[in-house]
């Protein structure tokens, strides 16, 4: 989490930065900062809050200088106020710094034994101190090379120094930073996004290189020190197409993008004259595939709980699910003719990269899912499947869920049919049903009045619950996550049958159910679950693509769905739970694409 920038110029860089950290504050929103370099003096801006306050700060007192670094936090070590916002700085040093550093209690106590004081609660007040003290004897880049090699975690770094004042300086250790190149002047940031509008010209530092900026050069070292070269890539500008448009927030463009984004990504994969897919070059031979195992966080591995509905029913694949957090700390048995997938939006999630890594270490087969294919999920993956959604901004995961499980419907298909566990005739048939689904979305989407006035029958309520069986069980707890991340409403996703074995008791008059029942094979037996929450005066919301069901008295408020199968029946039934998030957030009065607490891209685990 966390964002930083950094811009080396000939001209004064503040601005651009404020710019940037606009760009970044997907990554985090709890304090905001910037560092300049004035009269060879380091002149630090910090407030708690938003980018938007400090440029208020600026405006009043403006910061001169044309080297500087900037930082949007998310909070890990210390509450977000004033002190703790970066930049962190001494009279010599200023760091801005993504990530977390492990051993900082330890190495504090060093630091303090020596008689060094600290002025803030975070870990990367230690890198700061650090680097001061081996100025003492080093250069910059020796003194922070120095530094690096005490420290345990993973980071990403942007240091400027008082006394050579040319240069930026920065370092990767598992947290994503990118170069950008310009005429006299030259960036790093936290993504290519943040330098969108300074260049087009992107560099990726690999894990444990540095790189060293002056405006009119950039050089690059390895983990040893030694100088290296780095490729440059050309960013396009569809990759950078990002505004709100005519909406008033990035998540109700996003919903509303879903036919085209769905699109996209099923035009990328289908052959429609030939009616095939082209996924090719699979890392393992699909005949051999002995078990796919899916890997994921949050709205992620949601995704994967639904393939491992599709992945049954389709192959005769053996399939395992696990919550990257969950995977990379267990005592595992690898086996070299099992596909480990890792599904991710942004590819940068700490957990989800370290699990990856786990697997490569044990040299399994990996594939990942992703929607940044410049990500370190992507780069580190032996076979990459991207989503194609575009860039999703709203911290709430809307338009990259639809996608990750397009992609890995059609994964599923195209494995059924080359394993011959499905026959040509099923093939194509669900090939065209997938050809139906953005028209499908589409229509989901015109519904969104009937949803508004469901979004007012949470208005007075302390939780709800959401319940589906099968493929509609993980949309449940999709639904109940965007609920929560939202509107901050406690909101529980079960499987409707499970209900009996204890949640039955938070059954209260009043309390909203959102009952998923597409007409599939769980249709009757979800009924019943119903029956039982009406019993105990649960406010029934229904939501089925069942044109036959009528809706009775017990039923509060009923959506339907169109119908295209019941493969397909989760993806759509998704579309009300996310616009329902969206308007009882509005009511809420909730900040809609910048949700509490949360961050986009989480790169601490
Ligand atoms: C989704 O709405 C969440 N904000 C969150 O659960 C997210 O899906 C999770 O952090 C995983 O992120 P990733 O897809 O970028 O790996």
């Amino acid at each position: 989490m966390c964002g930083i920038i950094g811009i080396a110029s000939n001209k004064s860089v503040s601005m651009n930065i404020i710019n940037s950290l606009k760009k970044l504050e997907y990554r985090g929103y709890d304090s905001a900062g910037l560092a300049t370099l004035t009269n060879e003096s380091i002149n630090e801006k910090k407030c708690s809050g938003r980018v938007e306050e400090l440029e208020k700060i600026l405006f009043k007192t403006p910061s001169e200088g044309n080297i500087g670094i900037g930082h949007v936090r998310w909070a890990t070590h210390g509450v977000p106020n004033v002190i703790n916002a970066h930049p962190h700085s001494s009279e010599q040093v200023s760091v801005v710094h993504n990530g977390i550093i492990e051993n900082s209690d330890e190495i504090k106590k060093e630091l303090e034994a020596k008689g060094i004081k600290f002025k803030s609660q975070t870990d990367t007040e230690v890198v700061t101190l650090l680097i001061t003290e081996a100025l003492k004897i080093n250069k910059p880049l020796e003194s922070v090379f120095e530094t690096l090699k005490k420290l345990k975690g993973s980071f990403a770094l942007g240091i400027i120094f008082k006394n050579f004042s040319n240069i930026i300086i920065g370092a990767r250790r598992g947290s994503p930073l990118a170069v950008g190149y310009s005429k006299e002047e030259n960036y790093i940031g936290s993504d290519s996004y943040a330098l969108k509008s300074m260049t087009n010209k992107i560099s990726y530092l690999d894990d444990g290189e540095l790189c060293v900026l002056t405006k009119d050069e950039v050089n690059f070292y390895n983990k040893n020190l030694k100088k290296i070269n780095k490729k440059i890539l050309i960013m396009s500008e569809d990759e950078y197409s990002i505004d709100k448009g005519e909406y008033k927030h990035f998540m109700f463009k996003e919903i509303m993008e879903q036919p085209e984004t769905v699109k996209n990504c099923i035009d990328e994969y289908v052959d429609s004259l030939k009616n095939n897919i082209n996924i090719l070059n699979f890392p393992i031979d699909p005949q051999k595939i002995n078990k796919i195992v899916l890997i994921g966080c949050g709205t992620a591995y949601n995704s994967c709980i639904t393939a491992k509905y599709w992945l049954e029913e389709l192959t005769s694949i053996d399939v395992e699910i696990d919550i990257a957090s969950e995977f990379r700390y267990r005592k595992l048995k690898f086996n070299s003719n099992n596909l480990y997938i890792f599904v991710s939006q942004s590819g940068e999630t700490a957990d989800t990269a370290a699990a990856l890594d786990i697997c490569k270490k044990n040299n399994v087969k990996t594939c990942s899912i992703v929607n940044v294919i410049e990500s370190t999920i992507a780069r580190n993956s032996d076979w990459v499947l991207p989503i194609h959604a575009g860039t999703e901004i709203g911290v709430a995961s809307t338009k990259a869920f639809l996608g990750q499980l397009t992609v890995l419907y059609i994964l599923c298909l195209k494995l059924a049919f080359v394993r011959q566990d499905i026959n040509e005739k099923t093939y194509i048939k669900n090939i065209s049903n997938l050809k139906k689904l953005p028209d499908a979305i589409k229509k989901c989407l015109a519904g969104e009045n009937n949803v508004q006035l469901m979004a007012k029958e949470f208005i007075t309520a302390k939780g709800s619950m959401f319940l589906g069986r099968g493929s509609s069980f993980p949309i449940a707890l999709e639904g109940a996550l965007k609920l929560k991340e939202l509107s901050y409403l406690h909101a529980e996703g079960y499987p409707a049958g499970e209900m009996k074995h204890g949640p039955l008791a938070l059954i209260e008059e009043g309390l909203p159910v959102i009952v998923i029942a597409p007409k599939d094979k769980y249709f009757e037996k979800t009924i019943s679950n119903m029956q039982e929450v009406i019993a105990r005066g649960g406010k029934i919301l229904f939501i089925t693509d069942n044109k036959k069901e009528s809706l009775n008295e017990n039923i509060r408020f009923g959506l339907r769905v169109p119908h295209i199968d019941n493969l397909l029946s989760p993806i759509l039934l998704t579309l009300p739970l996310q616009m329902l998030a969206y308007h009882v957030a509005l009511i809420k009065n909730c900040d809609v694409d910048k949700p509490r607490n949360l961050a986009k891209s989480v790169t601490v685990e």
